[in-house]
């Protein structure tokens, strides 16, 4: 076992880890952060995406340990300070962009990112950004369209679904 120690949402946490010990399970079974989803056994869903040292990552693709003394940030930390929603949770909340919600973490990560990087994403730059992230249930306009509306563009053109 290694012990790691990171700073999680702000706050400084460690644990001891085995070798093969994935962030994603180090985040939700030692840490009890359990919005980090695992939704595939192959890299591909993007339910994992956390953001570490501010760059989104997939979670079941990093070791624990390779996290070891990073600044690493859940969708549990991402609500404003009074606890209300953010604006990329509410946008998702107003556009009606999840039904099951299991890769509603995921894409909000990954919307943080792009957001930070490309704050008036176009709906195709939103559409390709999302391309690791898989969900099953929406046809994913209504998280474009949420994703665009949080950048604080008129999404009234792009039709309802
Ligand atoms: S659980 Fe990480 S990509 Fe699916
Ligand atoms: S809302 Fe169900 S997988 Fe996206």
């Amino acid at each position: 076992m290694t012990k790691v120690t990171m700073t999680v949402n702000g706050k400084s946490v460690s644990g001891d880890v085995e070798g093969r010990t994935l962030l994603a399970s180090f985040l939700r079974e030692d840490q009890g952060l359990t919005g980090t989803h695992i939704g595939c056994d192959t890299s591909q869903c993007g339910a994992c995406v956390v953001h570490v040292d501010g760059v989104a990552v997939k979670s079941c693709t990093m070791l624990a340990a390779e996290a070891d003394g990073a600044s690493v940030d859940t969708i549990e930390g991402q609500a404003n300070a009074d606890g209300s929603l953010n604006v990329i949770q509410q946008a998702f909340q107003d556009h009606h962009g999840l039904q099951c919600g299991f890769c509603t973490p995921g894409m909000v990560m990954s919307a943080a990112a792009l957001l930070k990087d490309n704050p008036k994403p176009t709906e195709q730059e939103v559409r390709e950004y999302l391309e690791g992230n898989i969900c099953r249930c929406t046809g994913y306009h209504n998280i474009v369209k949420a994703i665009m509306a949080a950048s604080g563009q008129d999404v009234t053109a792009i039709a309802a679904e």
